[in-house]
């Protein structure tokens, strides 16, 4: 094909594109994709009260609360406010987190598999306790996702597969 057949795309229309609520790129003229929310009901209050009703309940729980205590100690709010940011860019897109959740979490001592199916238990129960169903099910994924790849970066040894636990509630 030669340049003069070659067919050009039509000129963007710069009041279409505005119209649909898209920032045009200063180069081409087409709508860059929008960073949008999951869903319109995920709020930065929303995602506040989950992570604060969320670490209370690991706070107070037998099995994580010391591995929490040791590594935070008393201030909790700079780690919540990690949260906030880090649960912000995965449902809302902010791009506000910039840590590294892989190297923190593998520095960490005294965490077992099994303490990412308690996570993920009392993290689903806050999520339905806070959101509608669909919006708890946004959060539920995530988590069980973002779970799934941290524990294989831990705990996954090809001589013991059996180690790494199924966290899904419903399978992938
Ligand atoms: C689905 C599961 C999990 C997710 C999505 C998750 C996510 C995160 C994130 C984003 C951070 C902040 C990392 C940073 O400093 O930038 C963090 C910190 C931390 N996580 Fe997890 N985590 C999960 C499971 C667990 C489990 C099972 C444990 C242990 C019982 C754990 C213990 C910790 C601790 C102690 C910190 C604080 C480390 C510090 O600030 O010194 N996490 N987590």
């Amino acid at each position: 094909m030669t340049d003069q057949t070659r067919k050009k795309s039509p000129e963007p229309d710069a009041e279409a594109v505005q119209s649909l609520g898209a920032i045009p790129d200063p180069r081409s003229g087409y709508p860059k994709p929008l960073r949008q929310p999951l869903h319109p009901e995920i709020t930065e209050e929303l995602i506040e009260q989950l992570v604060r009703s969320f670490y209370t309940k690991v706070r107070a729980d037998s099995d994580l609360g010391p591995v929490f205590a040791r590594e935070i100690g008393e201030d909790w709010e700079p780690h919540l406010s990690k949260m906030f940011d880090f649960w912000s860019s995965v449902t809302r897109m902010t791009g506000r987190y910039r840590g590294k959740p892989t190297a923190v979490h593998h520095r960490l001592t005294g965490v077992e598999p099994e303490h990412f199916l308690r996570w993920l238990t009392l993290f689903r129960e806050t999520a339905r306790t806070l959101c509608a169903p669909e919006v708890a099910a946004i959060f539920i994924d995530r988590a069980e996702r973002i779970g799934e790849s941290l524990q294989l970066a831990m705990f996954f040894d090809p001589a013991n597969p059996g180690r790494i636990l199924p966290l899904r509630e419903t399978p992938a």
